[in-house]
C-alpha cells in the first residue's frame, strides 16, 4: 500500500489532487479581478498570438501565453515520427488558457491529449528595446511522466525578475521514446521535439521580449539528462548560451544504449500486441489509444517493486539517414570535446531518492526478496546492467550496509536511503561534474540543495512533514507547483527567502553566466561567493538555510562506485 502511495504520489495520480485543469480564459492562475481586461497579443514572425494577464508572488502583472503548438499534433500516421515543425499560423493562436499533457496516467478530469506538443511563454513585457534573458525549462519526470503546464511549472516566482520564461511538453514513454534501434524507430522522438521547441524560441522569442542569444536550457531529473545531451547534440548546437542541470546526468555508469528494444517488447505485450519483430510491434502500437499507451505506464513496473525508477531513455541513433539527435555516448564526446560548452551549473540534493528505502524496508516479501535475492535485485533497483559481476555486486553491499542484513530500523534506511540516492542520481551527477569542469572551457558551478522546508516531494505519511532534502525539491523555490504545494508567500520565513535567492541565482546565471552577485542591489545574494569548480580543487556551494562553500562534494561515498565503474576524467 505504502509503495503505491510513493509512487502513485510521486508520479501519477498527483497530477490533478488539486485540479485546475480546465479553468476558463479570464480566471487564469494567480491573475486578480483587477488586471486588464484586454488580453495581451504579441506579433511573432510565425504568426499573432493571443495571451492573458497573470501576476507574480510580489504582485507584478505579465503576459501568460500558454499552450502554444510549436509542431504538428503527432498524431495519426505522425505518431512514432519525428516532429513536423509548424511555421505559420493560420489566423490568431488563441493561447491564453492552458494546454494538455502530454498522454501519461491521470485522474479523467485532467486534461491529456496525444496533441500536445505546446510551448509556455511568460513574459513581464514585449516591447523592451534591450531583449531579456530567456530561461526555457525542461520538465522532469523520468521521460515517462509530468508536464510544462503551468501547475507543474508556474511561472509566479520567475517572473518577478527581468526574464522570459518559457515551458514546453515533449512526448513521453512508448510515445516519445520509442527506440527498436531500426530505421523504423532509431529513437529520441522526445529530445527532438526539444529540439523543434528551441528552434521555435530562436524564430519568435524577440517578439515577446526575449534575447535569441542568450537562452539558458534548464531542467531537473529527466530535464537535467536532457539538458547535458543538448550540449552534445548536433541538433541543438547553436540553439542555447548557458544550461542548468539539476538532479540526473547521462553519465557514469554504463554507456548509453543504442535501442530500448526490451521496452518496445514489453509495450506490446501489456496491450497485447505481437511483439516478435519491430514492424509488427510498431503497426500494432498505431492501432492502440494514446489513453492506452499512457495509461500502461504503470505496468512497466513489474520487476521489483517500483523499480527501476528509469525506464526509457535518450539512446544514441544508429545511421539510417535520419537527423540524429545523440550519434555518440554522452561521456564519451565530453571527453573529446565534442560539445556545445556552455556555462554550466549542476546540482544534486542532499537526500534525493532516500524515500525509496521505505517502500521496501516497509514490506516484508520486498525486504526478503531484497536481503536473499540481492544479485538479482540490485541491477534492477540501483539501475546497473545485469551483468555486472558478483563481486562489484557484493562489494555495492558492503559499502553502505557492511555485514548487516537490511532490516525495518533507522540504520537500515539510511543506509539503503542513501544506495538509493547515490545510484540513480548521486554518481551519474558527479561523474557529469568531473568530466564538465575538466573538458569544458566554460566555468561550471555545482552546488547541493540542502534545504529542508515546509514542503517537500516526499512527506512523511503520518506527520505529512519533509524529512530531508529530495529529489526535485529545488523547483519547489524556482517555480509554483499548484498541482501539489501552496504558493510561498511573501514573507520572513525561509522558504520566502529562499524563493528570493534561488530566483536571483537562475536571474545572475541567465544574463551573465555566473550566479554570483554582480553589485550591492541584490541583498538576498550578499553573502555569497561561489567558485566554479575546478579538478583541482572542486568546491561546491550548499545551499540550506544560508550559503556555505565546501569541497569534493560526498566523494568518499563515490569511491566503491569508482571502483565498480573506473573513471577516465
Ligand atoms: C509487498 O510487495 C509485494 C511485491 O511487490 C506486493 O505484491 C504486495 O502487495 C506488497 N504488500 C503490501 C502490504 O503493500
Ligand atoms: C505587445 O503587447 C501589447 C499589449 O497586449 C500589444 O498591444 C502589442 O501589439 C504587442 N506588441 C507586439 C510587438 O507584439
Ligand atoms: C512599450 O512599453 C512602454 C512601457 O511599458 C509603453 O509606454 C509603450 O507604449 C509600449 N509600446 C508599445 C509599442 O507597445
Ligand atoms: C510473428 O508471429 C506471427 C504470428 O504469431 C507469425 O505469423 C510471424 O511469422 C512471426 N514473425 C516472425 C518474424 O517471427
Ligand atoms: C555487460 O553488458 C554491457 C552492455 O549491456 C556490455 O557493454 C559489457 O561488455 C558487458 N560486460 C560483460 C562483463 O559482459
Ligand atoms: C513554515 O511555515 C510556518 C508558518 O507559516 C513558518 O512560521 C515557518 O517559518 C516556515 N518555515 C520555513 C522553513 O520557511
Ligand atoms: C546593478 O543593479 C542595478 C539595479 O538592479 C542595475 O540597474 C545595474 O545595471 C546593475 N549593475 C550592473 C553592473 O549590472
Amino acid at each position: 500500500m505504502l509503495a503505491r502511495c510513493v509512487f502513485v504520489c510521486l508520479f501519477v495520480a498527483v497530477l490533478g489532487c488539486r485540479s485546475n485543469s480546465h479553468e476558463k480564459p479570464g480566471k487564469t492562475n494567480g491573475s486578480p479581478k483587477t488586471v486588464s481586461s484586454e488580453d495581451p497579443i504579441t506579433m511573432t514572425p510565425s504568426g499573432t498570438i493571443r495571451g492573458s494577464w497573470m501576476r507574480t508572488r510580489r504582485g507584478r502583472q505579465f503576459q501568460a501565453y500558454r499552450g502554444i503548438r510549436y509542431a504538428e499534433p503527432p498524431v495519426g500516421e505522425l505518431r512514432f515520427q519525428p516532429p513536423k515543425p509548424i511555421l505559420q499560423y493560420q489566423g490568431v493562436v488563441d493561447a491564453s488558457k492552458e494546454g494538455p499533457a502530454c498522454p501519461l496516467p491521470a485522474p479523467p478530469t485532467y486534461y491529456v491529449d496525444e496533441d500536445c506538443l505546446t510551448i509556455n511563454v511568460y513574459t513581464p513585457n514585449n516591447n523592451s528595446t534591450k531583449p531579456l534573458p530567456v530561461i526555457f525549462f525542461i520538465h522532469a519526470g523520468g521521460f515517462y511522466s509530468m508536464t510544462g503546464r503551468s501547475d507543474l511549472a508556474g511561472p509566479h516566482y520567475l517572473l518577478d525578475r527581468d526574464v522570459v520564461l518559457v515551458t514546453i511538453n515533449y512526448r513521453l514513454a512508448t510515445l516519445g521514446f520509442l527506440s527498436t534501434g531500426d530505421a523504423l524507430a532509431p529513437g529520441n522522438n522526445g529530445m527532438k521535439d526539444q529540439v523543434v521547441a528551441l528552434r521555435w524560441v530562436q524564430k519568435n522569442i524577440r517578439a515577446f521580449g526575449g534575447d535569441p542569444g542568450l537562452i539558458t536550457i534548464t531542467g531537473c531529473s529527466a530535464g537535467s539528462i536532457s539538458v547535458m545531451l543538448h550540449m552534445v547534440s548536433p541538433m541543438s548546437k547553436g540553439l542555447f548560451h548557458r544550461g542548468i542541470s539539476m538532479s540526473a546526468s547521462p553519465t557514469g555508469k554504463e554507456s548509453s544504449r543504442y535501442d530500448m528494444y526490451d521496452l518496445a517488447v514489453k509495450q506490446a505485450e501489456i496491450l497485447n500486441c505481437p511483439s516478435n519483430s519491430s514492424a509488427a510491434i510498431i503497426s500494432c502500437l498505431r492501432t492502440k489509444s494514446f489513453k492506452e499507451l499512457g495509461d500502461s505506464l504503470p505496468k512497466f513496473f513489474d520487476q521489483f517493486g517500483f523499480d527501476p525508477v528509469g525506464l526509457w531513455m535518450p539512446v544514441v541513433e544508429r545511421e539510417f539517414g535520419q537527423e540524429r539527435f545523440l550519434v555518440k555516448d554522452p561521456a564519451e564526446s565530453i571527453k573529446a570535446g565534442e560539445m556545445y560548452a556552455v556555462p554550466h551549473m549542476i546540482s544534486q540534493t542532499t537526500d534525493e531518492f532516500f524515500w525509496k528505502a521505505f517502500p521496501v524496508l516497509k514490506n516484508q516479501t520486498l525486504l526478503d526478496t531484497m536481503n536473499n535475492e540481492w544479485e538479482r535485485v540490485a541491477p534492477i533497483s540501483f539501475q546497473m546492467s545485469p551483468n555486472i559481476s558478483s563481486e562489484n555486486k557484493l562489494k555495492l553491499r558492503q559499502a553502505y550496509f557492511g555485514d548487516k542484513t537490511l532490516a525495518n530500523d533507522d540504520v537500515s534506511t539510511k543506509a539503503l536511503g542513501r544506495l538509493y540516492g547515490d545510484s540513480i542520481i548521486g554518481f551519474p551527477v558527479h561523474v557529469m561534474a568531473n568530466l564538465m569542469c575538466r573538458h569544458s572551457p566554460q566555468k561550471v558551478f555545482y552546488y547541493e540543495f540542502a534545504h529542508v522546508g515546509n514542503h517537500s516531494h516526499y512527506e512523511a505519511p503520518t506527520t505529512k512533514k519533509p524529512v530531508g532534502a529530495a529529489h526535485h525539491d529545488d523547483l519547489i523555490y524556482l517555480f509554483t507547483l499548484s498541482y501539489r504545494f501552496p504558493t510561498i508567500e511573501v514573507s520572513d520565513t525561509l522558504d520566502s527567502k529562499l524563493v528570493d535567492k534561488m530566483t536571483a541565482i537562475w536571474y545572475n546565471f541567465a544574463k551573465y553566466g555566473d550566479p554570483n552577485p554582480v553589485n550591492a542591489s541584490q541583498p538576498e545574494l550578499s553573502n555569497l561567493r561561489w567558485p566554479p569548480m575546478t579538478s583541482d580543487v572542486r568546491q561546491y556551494l550548499r545551499i540550506g538555510g544560508d550559503f556555505s562553500v565546501h569541497e569534493k562534494m560526498f566523494e568518499n561515498r563515490f569511491k566503491v562506485w569508482e571502483e565498480i565503474y573506473p573513471q577516465d576524467y
